[in-house]
Order: C-alpha cells, then structure tokens, then sequence
C-alpha cells in the first residue's frame, strides 16, 4: 500500500498534476480519508521527501518541493496539423472585449451593496439552505419575480408557474425537454441568436427561419410556410439582433395562430427593461389569455451574466408537468444566489438599478453613436433602436460585413455581422456592437478610430 500511495504522488509531480510549491495533505489526513494506518502513509511521504519530491514545512505541513522538475506529459496521439482549437462556448468568456454585444455595464454594478447583502445572507444560512434545493427554484425568488413581471411586463402569473434557470438557454432547453418531439418544426425569427438556434437544433427540432421586417416577425409568412409548425420563438420587444418591436397586428395574428393551432410560442424578453424613448411595451404573455405562451427572461442583462440566473413562466396548465421535468434531473440552481436575488428584489434595489442604467445607457448609446458619425461621416448610417444594449451599423463598403467584423475582430473589436446571424438576405449587412461598456467620450472616439482604420476605406 505505501509503494501505490509513493507512485501515484510521484507521477502526479512528474507529470505537474501537482505544482512544486503546492501543499499536500498532512499524512493523517490522508491517511483518515484512505482508511489506512497512519504508518503506511508517513512510510511513503518519508521515501517521497527522501527522493527529493516533498519537502516537509514543520507546523506549516508538507509541500510538493520547488526544485521538482516536470516531465512533458505523454502525448496520447499526435495532433492534428494547425486544428484550431474547439470553441467550448457560444458566448466568449471573461474580461469583454471593447464593444462585445449583451454584457450591461460591469462598472455601474453596485458591487459595494452586492457584498453587503451577500455577507448578510451567508450569516444568515440555515440548515434548509444546506440541503438540496427546490429543483423548481427558490420560494421567495419565484414570489419576487411574479411580483415584478406584473408592473414591470404587464404578465399576471403566480409564483408556481415561474421555474428558475442557469440562464436562457437552460430555459429553453427546459422547453424542448417538456414541449418538443424530435422532428417537429419550430419557427424561429431570421436573423436570431445563433446560441437559439444550435440549442434548437441540437434538441432535433426542424427549423423554419421566418424573415422580419421593421413591424417584427412576419407571422403571415410563418403561417404559410409552416402552418403545422409545433412552436416558435421570439423576441417581441426588441428583435434579437434588429431591434424592432413585434407589431401589435402580428402579436394578435400570432397568439390567434397559436390557439388555433396548437402550438406553443417561447417568448424572449432578454432586455426590453431598456427602453430609451417611451416606456417599455409590456410583454407578448401579458396578451395571452388562452396560456399559449412562455415567458423567458433573464438576470444578465439587468445584473450581470456570471449570475447564471434566468426564469421561465408556463402557463397554469403546464405547471406539473414542467414540475416532474425539473425534478428528474433534480438539479437546479445555487440556493443562496438565488435567496440573495430575492433579497435585492424585495429591497427595490433591483427597480432602482434598472432606472439607472437605463438612463446611463441611453448617454453610453448616444455617445457610440455620434463618434462613429464622426470617423466614418457620410459612410455609416447608425440605426438607434428604441431600445436594447447593441446598435447596428451600416458602413459603406465593397466588402461584405463579415469581411469588416473580421477586420475588426484582428484589431481587437468584439463587433459582429448582421448577415452571420440571417439565413435570408432581406436583413441587408451591419455590424453590430455593444454600447454599454463605452465609458467615455474619449473612449468611444478612440474605438470609433480603431474601427475605422480596421474596416479601410470604401
Ligand atoms: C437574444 C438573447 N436572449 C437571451 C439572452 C440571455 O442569455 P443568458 O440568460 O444565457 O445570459 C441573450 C444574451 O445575450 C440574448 O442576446
């Protein structure tokens, strides 16, 4: 026993699974944790130190020695020539890049407050919290949310037919799980949000893209390409990525399609809480009387995405079965993220937040907007939306938008092409960009440059 425990220390140092310098266990917690005597642990630890691969500290324990030298690991297979290397996420990780679209503003998070109440609620942890947690979400977070959508979104729910996610994607993949048989059609608005449409794919949905125009959606075209479509998703509030609303008309033709038809409509609402010029339109579901509609909204956009906290409404009729869904895989999300959310919510922290930002995003938008008229003049016209996070550009050019993102992309510029988002040509080619972390003036001149030397002349 003590040679198996010496060899694996041994190879775990050669190969750098343990790092010269790092602390390893102290031989009687080692030994406790492996059921062993205590003596066939400090035989091996002894030959280890002896070899010169640990070093023992006195009362600071013992550590891997920092003379060690790593072997190069052994290579499995030889790799394939100038493969890059796989993309693990649909949305880039980390520090954002200048103008990366759908991050709100880091440096405006009350972060002071954020660790105030998260200090408060980790003292107050009970017992209930460290048991599993209700797969269906938090109690108090579900009451907080039902409370908000009804002034906030027009949506009259209660608390049981909201069902707490990691995130949108989770919500709709919830969704697919509850709703959608594989090989069933789904619209889904041209252009879109490519993480939406892989997800749907990968759920064994048939995809029919249906074009929008500036009223939104055209359900009209929807209807006579898929009559029988299973479900459809979309973005009433502000088109992901256009940025126009879906026409009072379309959401009638649509919901009236929906109870005719059987099907089911997934509503993103990712960030109609920003809206510059008239008050935000309520909500698709506020208009939904015959339970058709699901709601999804997330906390990224009006806290922070590393929350990974989002929600999805169901109709009453859909609660159980949405419930027996999420307790099967009985996973769920973090209790005390989720109670310190609640806590925000309940304190009206989160009302005041969204009434700030929605007034520094509107400066931040207006501020991109005119240094990008001032670099590129007559050759950018800049669409302003009612609302949303990202603008969209169209810049003058021989070369395609994705030849300018591209340009963009080498100089550093998270800005994205329109036309990469579209299956159709009927949305025409922009580059889109994120105007919530421009911080100034001078910033968003300096990036306004960047992308006009990177992008060239006409
Ligand atoms: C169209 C759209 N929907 C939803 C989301 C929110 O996704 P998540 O909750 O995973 O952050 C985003 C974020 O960028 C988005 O652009």
């Amino acid at each position: 026993l003590h040679r198996q425990i010496y060899e694996r220390f041994r190879l775990a140092i050669l190969h750098g699974q343990l790092r010269p310098g790092q602390r390893v266990a102290s031989a009687r917690a080692l030994a406790a944790q492996l059921g062993l005597a205590r003596g066939t642990v400090d035989a091996a630890y002894a030959q280890l130190a002896g070899e010169g691969y640990l070093e023992a500290m006195g009362q600071k324990g013992t550590r891997v020695a920092t003379g060690v030298i790593r072997l190069d690991r052994p290579r499995a297979a030889p790799l394939p020539a100038r493969r890059a290397p796989p993309a693990v996420a649909a949305i880039a990780a980390g520090t954002p890049l200048p103008l990366q679209l759908g991050i709100p503003a880091l440096d405006a998070f009350p972060r002071k407050l954020w660790s105030r109440l998260g200090a408060r609620r980790i003292r107050a942890l009970g017992l209930a919290q460290l048991s599993y947690p209700d797969p269906r979400g938090n109690a108090r977070l579900r009451e907080a949310i039902s409370s908000y959508l009804l002034p906030a979104r027009g949506i009259r729910c209660s608390a049981d037919q909201v069902f707490i996610t990691a995130g949108y994607g989770a919500s709709l993949d919830l969704a697919c799980r509850v709703l959608l048989r594989a090989g069933q059609r789904f619209w889904l608005e041209d252009p879109c949000y490519p993480p939406a449409r892989r997800l749907l794919e990968e759920a064994g949905a048939r995809i029919v893209p249906v074009p929008v125009d500036e009223h939104g959606m055209r359900v009209e075209d929807g209807i006579r390409l898929a009559p029988k479509a299973a479900l459809a998703l979309v973005t009433p509030s502000h088109q992901a990525p256009l940025g126009v609303s879906l026409s009072i008309a379309r959401r009638m033709k649509l919901l009236a399609w929906a109870q005719s038809s059987g099907a089911w409509i997934v509503e993103d609402d990712y960030d109609s809480e920003f809206r510059y010029t008239g008050a935000p339109l309520p909500a698709l579901k506020a208009l939904d009387s015959v339970g058709r509609v699901l709601y999804a909204g997330t906390f990224s956009k009006v806290l922070f995405p590393g929350l990974r906290l989002a929600y999805l409404v169901v109709p009453p009729a859909q609660v159980d079965a949405f419930s027996r869904a999420v307790g099967r895989s009985a996973s769920g999300c973090p209790d005390l993220t989720q109670e310190l959310v609640a806590d925000f919510m309940e304190e009206g922290h989160l009302s005041r937040h969204i009434k700030k930002m929605r007034s520094l995003y509107a400066q931040r938008r207006i501020t991109l907007a005119t240094a990008l008229e001032e670099a590129f003049g007559d050759r950018i016209r800049v669409q302003l939306q009612a609302g949303g996070m990202h603008l969209l550009a169209r810049i003058q050019s021989r070369r395609r938008d994705s030849q300018l993102a591209a340009s963009a992309q080498r100089q550093g510029l998270a800005v994205q092409a329109l036309s990469q988002r579209a299956t159709g040509t009927h949305a025409g080619q922009a580059l889109l960009m994120g105007f919530t972390n421009v911080v100034s003036k001078a910033q968003a001149r300096e990036l306004a440059a960047r992308l006009r030397a990177a992008v060239g002349r006409a």
